[in-house]
């Protein structure tokens, strides 16, 4: 299982960020035409223009304090006809032009030129898929009380020992754990509930695009309808889990969902009786597991709900599995890229228990997790970090496997699942050295040039024991 790709080396990825491509070298184009045409005039008039620019910038300024953010950049787009590409740079573009105005004293990143195809007509799915690792997976249904009088509480993640947990790292024939576990009957449900009509609908899904809003950590972020063909609005399923606190706050702004539970392009779907305390943690169902949310789809694409998706999901499907004969593909975190660091900066930032962090950093070292060294040419992953707030997921047995496996060490520790990430895809490949797996860890500025990043709503709510 040496097999692994990813559109890009370490090195590239940092040059990526500073070469990224966007809108303002067309504003530098013109700024030099001004000039050019100026020469011909004399100094006076030189003079007046650039006395005129001048106040034009200040008029500027005071309009921009004044109104803030709601420019009518929205007006801009509507007159425009433009191709789904066109479409999605000129609103990256904006995005650029958005951004000096922020004082902040974060870095910036920026995104980079994605290859995609123009448009969907253009799409070839891969005939021969057989190349990817093949076996059956069953899943966990139900946990039966073990002969004992200890009290038993049914969880979502079911009881798994740690000598199951090892066997389910293997790529075989075989049933593991992978959430929706219930338990006997007669016990309440374990959580993440849904209503029949939702699940009918989910089950018709053959291409997915989701995410979701629990505990009302984000407002609601339509994709972007002109960016999206009309062949992806016939065929891609774009689902919204959201509890029910999360409906009533989006209802009171506004956002209501029509008589078929749409809101937009997003076909809201609402969770009751959440599985965690952990929001957080309850988020990561719907972000693993959507090849057990949606039984019959192929290929799902994850977006965290602080993003709007600015790309037609078949060309991200295309440019991110098809072309490169992947079945799993995540972007690489945009600074860190060794466990060891993104340990510290957890701690650094409080995003989660000290103490449980700790655990689970000790339990993965003493199992063999080693720091990332970029200097070496056999590393199996471009960084031990990823960025996981976009994923791009063909549903082959392989990359179900690394979803349920990572989910399960998310169930049992932490709920920051780039601790994570790593240490579940190493241990994968050393018990399977001979299957295969092609993951595609791509730059973190291709991600930021497929959707557009907001923050959260509000300050997090503290973490849950
Ligand atoms: C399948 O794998 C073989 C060897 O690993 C490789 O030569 C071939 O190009 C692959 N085919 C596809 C379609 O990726
Ligand atoms: C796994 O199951 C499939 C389908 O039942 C079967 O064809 C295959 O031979 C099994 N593999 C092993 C190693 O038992
Ligand atoms: C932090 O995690 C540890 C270990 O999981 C647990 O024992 C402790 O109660 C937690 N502390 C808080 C404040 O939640």
């Amino acid at each position: 299982m040496a097999l692994y790709r990813h559109s890009g080396e370490l090195l590239q990825e940092k040059r990526g960020i500073i070469g990224a491509v966007f809108k303002s070298i067309d504003r530098s184009k013109h700024g030099l035409r001004v000039v050019r045409r100026g020469t011909r005039f004399s100094r006076i008039s030189i003079r007046r223009l650039f006395l005129w620019l001048f106040s034009l910038a200040v008029l500027f300024s005071i309009y921009l304090a004044v109104f803030g953010l709601k420019m009518p950049y929205h007006g801009k787009m509507e007159g425009s006809i433009s191709s789904l590409r066109e479409g999605q740079k000129e609103l990256l573009g904006l995005d650029a032009l958005e951004q000096p105005k922020k004082k902040s004293h974060r870095p910036r990143f920026f995104p980079c030129e994605v290859g995609l195809l123009d448009s969907v007509d253009d799409l070839v799915e891969p005939k021969d898929p057989t190349n990817f690792t093949q076996f059956l997976s069953g899943y966990i249904e139900r946990e039966e009380k073990p002969f004992s009088n200890d009290p038993f509480e049914p969880r979502f993640g079911g009881h798994q020992t740690l000598e199951e947990r090892e066997k389910s790292f293997y790529a075989r024939n075989q049933t593991i754990h992978c959430g929706f576990v219930k338990g006997p009957d007669g016990y309440p449900s374990t959580g993440f509930d849904l209503d029949e009509k939702d699940k009918t609908y989910m089950n018709t899904c053959k291409f997915v695009v989701s995410s979701c809003i629990f505990g009302s950590s984000d407002f609601l972020r339509r994709p972007t309808s002109k960016l999206i063909s009309e062949y992806s609005k016939k065929n891609v399923c774009f689902v919204m889990f959201v509890d029910e606190q999360t409906l009533s706050k989006l209802s009171i702004e506004g956002n209501v969902p029509d008589d078929r539970g749409f809101i937009g392009l997003w076909r809201i779907v609402i969770v009751r009786n959440l599985p965690y305390k952990d929001m957080r943690k309850t988020g990561k169902v719907p972000k693993f597991l959507s090849h057990r949310l949606f039984p019959s789809s192929r290929y799902s694409i994850w977006l965290d709900s602080k993003m709007r998706l600015l790309t037609d999901p078949m060309l991200i499907v295309e440019y991110f599995l098809w072309r490169t004969g992947s079945e799993y593909a995540i972007s690489n975190h945009y600074t860190r890229h060794c466990v060891w660091e993104e340990v510290l900066q957890n701690k650094r930032l409080n995003k989660y228990n000290h103490t449980a962090i700790d655990e689970q950093f000790i339990f993965y070292q003493s199992d063999g997790l080693v720091k990332f060294d970029p200097s070496d040419p056999n590393t199996p992953l471009p960084s031990y970090v990823p960025e996981g707030s976009f994923i791009v997921k063909a549903h082959t047995p392989m990359s179900n496997l690394f979803s349920c496996l990572w989910f399960n060490e998310v169930d049992r520790f932490t709920s920051r699942d780039q601790l994570s990430f790593a240490y579940t895809f190493l241990k994968m490949k050393r018990m399977n050295p001979d299957k295969s797996f092609f993951i595609n860890m791509f730059k973190d500025c291709e991600r930021r040039a497929l959707a557009k990043l907001f923050r959260h709503r509000a300050v997090s709510p503290p973490p849950a024991p």
